[in-house]
């Protein structure tokens, strides 16, 4: 099934001047960047985003990480779009992370792990909406 999903390159990867080269490894997976910004997160958002983990001990620091560099935020579209981008991500650590996946190549430790990606069709449309406008979505 065609769809949607959200992405996120995190600070660790905009400030090493590599979201080229994580947008070709999206491309050459077959997905499409169908939207895409940079931005600067306030704290605002970046809790807001992230308020699933506001128990977690790591919490502040995500938030603080998120906020300390731009990011881009992108609309991936394509076959089973969530779970493939979720794949070629990789786990959350990149010490874990399969061969050839995102943060296998890119990411530097499990905060900064180079890429978000949404973990379901539900909260990929929540997450979009979060930071696009509809006519924002171009195709
Ligand atoms: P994401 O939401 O960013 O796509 O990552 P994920 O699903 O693979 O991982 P999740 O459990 O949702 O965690 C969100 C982000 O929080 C940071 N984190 N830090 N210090 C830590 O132990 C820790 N654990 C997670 C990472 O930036 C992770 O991607
Ligand atoms: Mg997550």
């Amino acid at each position: 099934m065609m769809n949607q999903t959200f992405s996120i390159i995190k600070p660790d990867a905009t400030k090493r001047n590599i979201t080229g080269s994580i947008n070709k490894v999206i491309e050459e997976s077959g997905l499409r960047i169908i939207a895409q910004k940079r931005i600067k997160l306030s704290t605002k958002q970046a809790e807001s985003f992230y308020s699933v983990h506001k128990e977690r001990p790591f919490f502040r620091d995500l938030v603080q990480y998120m906020c300390s560099e731009p990011v881009v935020v992108q609309v991936l579209s394509g076959e089973n779009c969530v779970e493939k981008y979720r794949s070629i991500m990789g786990a959350t650590n990149p010490e874990n992370a399969d061969k050839g996946t995102i943060r296998k190549l890119f990411a530097l430790n499990v905060q900064e792990n180079s890429v978000h990606g949404s973990d379901s069709e539900k909260n990929a449309k929540i997450e979009i909406s979060f930071f696009f406008q509809n006519e924002e979505i171009v195709g």
